[in-house]
């Protein structure tokens, strides 16, 4: 499944994601704006239990998010996606897979993965960048065999190759994204994209 965002604010926001010209400070503030709209999305069907307060003037059962979530970001873009939901989310914690692109061959190497206890949890994979899908899937993976059932993918921008890819090796996982784009170019880039997320977000 999925689900592109459909708002002005976030189309809007995505344009000044992509144009060169912008730079890493506004380029960080933009990624924030950008995954707190997706959280809200791929949250929506969270859920909740009653609890009984009392307003100022009388007692009601009244709702409160009853499953914690488990945000792991793909180093290094997706940490620029972590904090509106360490922000929004009362009860988070953070798990870390880091997966490098080789620049010739586009293939996902692993080098870094710390996860807290997954089962029974709600799950958000965040990358800003979903090109061929390989380092989604080599994510998905990992978590599903360290016992990660219930998985999203939260992605700021996806390529169709991208999509076709998790959809194939990860059919369970529904993916998020705010912008879905044209394809991929001779070097794997997406088109028309925004460029090297990480390099845009830390200044390298
Ligand atoms: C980028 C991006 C994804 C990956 C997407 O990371 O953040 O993780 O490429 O490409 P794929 O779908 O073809 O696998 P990169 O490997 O450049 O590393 P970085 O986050 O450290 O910059
Ligand atoms: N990684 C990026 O940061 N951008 C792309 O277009 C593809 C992979």
């Amino acid at each position: 499944m999925l689900h592109v965002l459909e708002h002005p604010l976030a189309a809007h926001l995505i344009t000044l994601l992509r144009d060169e010209t912008t730079k890493p400070a506004h380029f960080r503030t933009l990624a924030y704006q950008v995954s707190l709209l997706l959280a809200l999305e791929a949250t929506r069907d969270l859920p909740v239990r009653s609890v009984e307060i009392r307003t100022p003037l009388e007692s009601l059962q009244s709702p409160v998010l009853s499953q914690p979530l488990v945000i792991i970001p793909i180093l290094r873009a997706g940490l620029g996606m972590v904090q509106p939901f360490t922000d929004l989310f009362p009860d988070v914690s953070v798990g870390y897979i880091g997966m490098e692109r080789d620049h010739q061959t586009a293939r996902p190497r692993s080098y870094y993965c710390k996860l807290p206890r997954l089962s029974g949890q709600r799950l958000l994979v965040v990358d800003p960048m979903l090109a061929t899908g390989g380092s989604a899937v080599a994510a998905l993976t990992a978590i599903k065999e360290q016992g990660g059932s219930d998985l999203r993918l939260l992605c700021i921008v996806s390529s169709p190759e991208g999509v076709s890819a998790v959809h194939a090796s990860h059919p369970d996982v529904a993916i998020f994204t705010a912008a879905h784009d044209r394809g991929l170019d001779a070097r794997k880039y997406i088109l028309p994209g925004l460029g090297d997320f990480g390099d845009r977000l830390y200044g390298t």
